[in-house]
């Protein structure tokens, strides 16, 4: 029993990861390439790509969505849990490392159940909103720009089924959410989402520490 959640140092880090995760070759290498590239601390943590994986598998979805693909780690994460049949849309307004991600993709046997859309995700969910699957949806994971998160959200609300789950990335901002001395333009936007997720009763709510903050919507 532990009355708080614990630090996690990376000792404990280290144990985590070599105690729980299931990776393969393929997303080892995809995170290998990540890590290489200037802006490769924005991939999604490996633990946390698990997690989704898990989520998506324990509601049985056949249908998700993604915004913030980059080079592609959380999609696949999705995307294996998905059955043969699922659909995975994974949005990003940029395809700058959308090859890499489909590489990776093919080589984990999942690139069939994954359609990109590129473009800003704003306008790729306004137009899925017209879509016949549109209230089919059973999962969704965003972890695009933060000034958006809530809007996402909000379409999220509109494309899922009742008693599919919205997750939502970076809650935390590095720790930044909680420091006072800290307001640019996303940790607010955060900071506001935070508050609004609260307080919504369109949804069972949870604020989980892993990563950098995962927030968990089940819609009611
Ligand atoms: C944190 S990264 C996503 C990481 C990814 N989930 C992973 O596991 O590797 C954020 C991504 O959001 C994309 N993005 C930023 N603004 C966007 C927008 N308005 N619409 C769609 N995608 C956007 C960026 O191009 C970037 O690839």
């Amino acid at each position: 029993m532990s009355a708080r959640t614990i630090q996690v140092d990376d000792r404990l880090h280290d144990w985590l990861l070599a105690h729980s995760l299931r990776d393969t070759d393929v997303h080892q290498e995809l995170r290998d390439h990540a890590l290489g590239l200037e802006d490769g601390g924005m991939q999604t943590s490996p633990e946390q790509a698990q997690f989704l994986s898990f989520l998506t598998r324990s509601i049985r979805a056949t249908r998700a969505i993604e915004i913030g693909v980059y080079t592609g780690a959380s999609a696949m994460a999705i995307a294996s849990a998905l059955p043969h049949e699922g659909r995975l849309v994974a949005c990003d307004i940029s395809d700058e490392h959308l090859q890499t991600a489909i590489a990776a993709w093919t080589a984990a046997g999942v690139h069939t159940r994954i359609e990109s859309r590129i473009g800003p995700a704003l306008e790729t969910l306004a137009a899925m909103l017209d879509e016949p699957e549109a209230g089919h949806y059973d999962f969704m994971y965003i972890d695009a720009d933060k000034e958006n998160s809530l809007n996402y959200y909000e379409h999220g609300l509109r494309l899922l089924r009742p008693g599919g789950i919205i997750t939502i990335d970076n809650m935390f901002r590095g720790g930044q959410v909680a420091d006072p001395a800290v307001n640019d333009e996303p940790t607010v936007a955060t900071r506001e989402l935070a508050m609004f997720l609260l307080d919504d009763d369109r949804i069972d709510y949870s604020l989980v520490p892993i990563g950098d903050g995962l927030a968990l919507a089940h819609i009611r």
